[in-house]
């Protein structure tokens, strides 16, 4: 097997997660990339995820400020793994298709869509691979949801309901989820909604939305200790911020296929917490399971009742996983898994890392490419430029940037 040099450009926490999803690949012995080099604009940032990479992987990677002085040192580096805040990405990936990189980047792929247009335009370009890290629909719990879906057993999906409601007004995890500019937590937590709902049901092609700035003061609580993986900069919170990201946005989306969701987002909902989902069709419901939790999902039928856990797979005999999420979950049909989050987390995220190998030695199109990663984003953003708008805005609208309010100021910050 080919192994590909790789780098993990933004060594923070998210840096941390994909090293230990690295791990996770080594250890199933089909790893096709090999860490050889971090890069972070902080120096120590880089330095500490080096000695983690020592200690878990067993070698130490090379310790980069910049892309460039990499490239000249490690001309051997074939992929860059970015894992820098969100407002950074456009620059970010677009200088390392510059420099000749292949490259897996977290989502967004952009805060805005001029911003994902320079990237697919830089990425183009270069004629490399561009894989936007979006781990969610790999989750075995998530591949099965959407064959029981295809095999029509709940009829024609007529509708799809989603919420999360919680975190009053504590800063959640690190100030940065709650400014505009580099990636709110809207955003940062709704590209992986919306990638779900349109690997279930298909493109969405309008929104309307009403969106709040509930808490505009956000205050130090227990959350950053909670995320182990942003330990190490813990005591860099500050006790209070003021925050201009939206904390609560409620969306009614029209799919492609005639299908309407319902979406409630909201970060700073006080006392209960809640999350829900549902999906409809006309012959029954589906329940699908939480992210990396390994539920069992639930199947209602008319006619027939309830199915759950295993007795689920027996509705999509045909149904496998791949080699590797065979490998790492224990079994290629699994009606629900029994793990810590830490294990599915790390998981999920070496499939991306497998995809990315397989994709630059054969050519093949990363499942979430950039065009993905885009419309992700562009429903996002379309909601929020529904509340500025105060009127449903459609998909290709935003995507054709005819519309582009509320994005405006972000590229007016960036200077896209
Ligand atoms: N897929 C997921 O489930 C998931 C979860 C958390 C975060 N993320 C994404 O990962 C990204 C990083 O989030 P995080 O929580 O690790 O942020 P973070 O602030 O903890 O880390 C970001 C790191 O990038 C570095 N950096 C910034 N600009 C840089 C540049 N130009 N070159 C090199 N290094 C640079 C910073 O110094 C910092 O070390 C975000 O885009 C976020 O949306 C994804």
């Amino acid at each position: 097997m080919t192994v590909i040099p790789i780098a993990i450009v933004g060594a923070g926490g998210m840096g941390g997660r994909h090293l230990r999803a690295l791990g996770s690949l080594y250890e199933s012995g089909m790893a096709n990339v090999e860490l050889v080099a971090v890069c972070d604009t902080r120096k120590e940032n880089a330095l500490h995820l080096a000695d983690k990479a020592e200690e878990m992987l067993g070698s130490r990677p090379e310790v980069f400020t910049s892309m460039e002085d990499m490239r000249k040192k490690r001309p051997d580096i074939e992929a860059v793994d970015i894992t820098t805040d969100s407002g950074s990405h456009h620059m970010v990936a677009e200088m390392a298709f510059d420099l000749g990189y292949n490259v897996l980047c977290e989502k967004p792929l952009s805060l805005t869509i001029r911003g994902c247009n320079r990237v697919i335009d830089a990425w183009k370009r270069s004629g490399k691979i561009l894989s936007v890290a979006e781990q969610e629909r790999r989750d075995p719990m998530c591949r099965l949801n959407k064959a029981v879906l295809d095999s029509g057993v709940i009829g024609i999906p007529y509708s799809m309901l989603l919420g999360s409601a919680g975190g009053g007004k504590e800063i959640i995890i690190l100030p940065w989820r709650h400014y505009k500019n580099i990636g709110g937590i809207f955003v940062d937590a709704g590209v992986h909604t919306v990638d779900q709902m349109m690997y279930y049901l298909g493109d969405i092609e309008e929104v309307f939305a009403v969106s709040k700035i509930w808490e505009p003061k956000r205050y130090r609580g227990e959350r950053i200790g909670v995320h182990d993986f942003y330990d190490h900069w813990k005591d860099e919170v500050p006790n209070e911020i003021d925050a201009d990201a939206e904390d609560m946005v409620i969306s009614t989306l029209k799919f492609k296929s005639g299908a309407v969701g319902q979406w409630t987002s909201f970060y700073a909902a006080h006392g209960q917490a809640t999350q829900y989902g549902m999906i409809y069709g006309s012959k029954g419901s589906i329940t699908p399971a939480k992210n990396r939790r390994g539920d069992e999902l639930t199947v209602t039928i008319d006619g027939v009742g309830t199915i759950s856990g295993d007795e689920v797979l027996e509705l999509v005999p045909d149904f496998h996983l791949d080699e590797l999420p065979a490998r790492l979950f224990g079994s290629d049909r699994l009606g629900s898994y029994n793990r810590p989050t830490g294990d599915s987390d790390r998981f999920l995220v070496a499939l991306e890392y497998y995809e990315l190998g397989q994709c630059i030695a054969d050519g093949t199109v990363p499942e979430v490419d950039a065009y993905t990663g885009r419309k992700d984003l562009a429903v996002c953003n379309a909601a929020l430029e529904s509340s500025v708008l105060g009127r449903p805005v459609t998909i290709e609208e935003i995507e054709n940037e005819e519309t582009a309010q509320y994005e405006a100021s972000i590229n007016a910050h960036w200077n896209i």
